[in-house]
């Protein structure tokens, strides 16, 4: 089973990036997880959603058509997702009915500095993504509070709550996933 994980953030130094890096620790070995950068995607203009499209987005479409399912983890931009989360999707999002998004499994996490670990910007994630008619997993959801304090210098999660409620979710969701999705 193939699962892509999808950066909300842009950033280097990402606590969202270290966060689905963790998440990937927790999959079996059933699963290959990969993780897209969304960084060279360009802005949505419907003039280049024709044959031609830009390469970036021509790549995100394929790793989304080749993927089981997705993992997104974003942070919280004023209270939303990011726009380049809103802007990969809306390209992956069409023709819209049978886009690479219908019907694609989906998982979701949020990390933040705050201490609500980006509740707002998932809950955006969920309705956006339904728009989409992907399947969210059906979970208490995922957010990493206070996020900036729960990794050492080498990435790894030393927060033991984090870690164990990370555990749950993947190995949920990719018990959800053996199931149908
Ligand atoms: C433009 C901007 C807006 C932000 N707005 C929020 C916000 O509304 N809520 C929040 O919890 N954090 C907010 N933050 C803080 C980010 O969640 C925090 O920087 C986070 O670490 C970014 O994710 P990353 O580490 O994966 O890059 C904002 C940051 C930026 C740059």
């Amino acid at each position: 089973m193939k699962v892509l994980g999808i950066n909300g953030s842009l950033r280097r130094d990402s606590l969202n990036l270290k966060l689905l890096k963790a998440a990937g620790d927790y999959f079996s070995e059933n699963v290959e997880f990969e993780i897209l950068s969304l960084g060279d995607i360009p802005l949505y203009n419907q003039d280049l959603d024709g044959d031609n499209k830009p390469a970036a987005v021509v790549n995100l479409k394929q790793k989304i058509s080749d993927a089981d399912a997705l993992v997104f983890a974003t942070p919280e931009f004023n209270h939303s997702i990011p726009g380049a989360l809103q802007n990969a999707i809306d390209w992956a999002s069409r023709p819209a009915f049978n886009s690479p998004l219908t019907g694609k499994a989906t998982g979701m996490l949020s990390a933040s500095m705050s201490p609500i670990g980006g509740a707002r910007a998932q809950a955006q994630l969920h309705t956006v993504m339904a728009s989409a008619l992907a399947p969210i997993f059906p979970s208490i959801e995922y957010l990493l509070g206070s996020a900036h304090t729960v990794f050492d210098a080498s990435g790894a999660m030393t927060d033991e709550t984090a870690a164990t409620r990370l555990e749950r979710y993947i190995k949920g969701f990719e018990e959800w996933l053996q199931q149908g999705g």
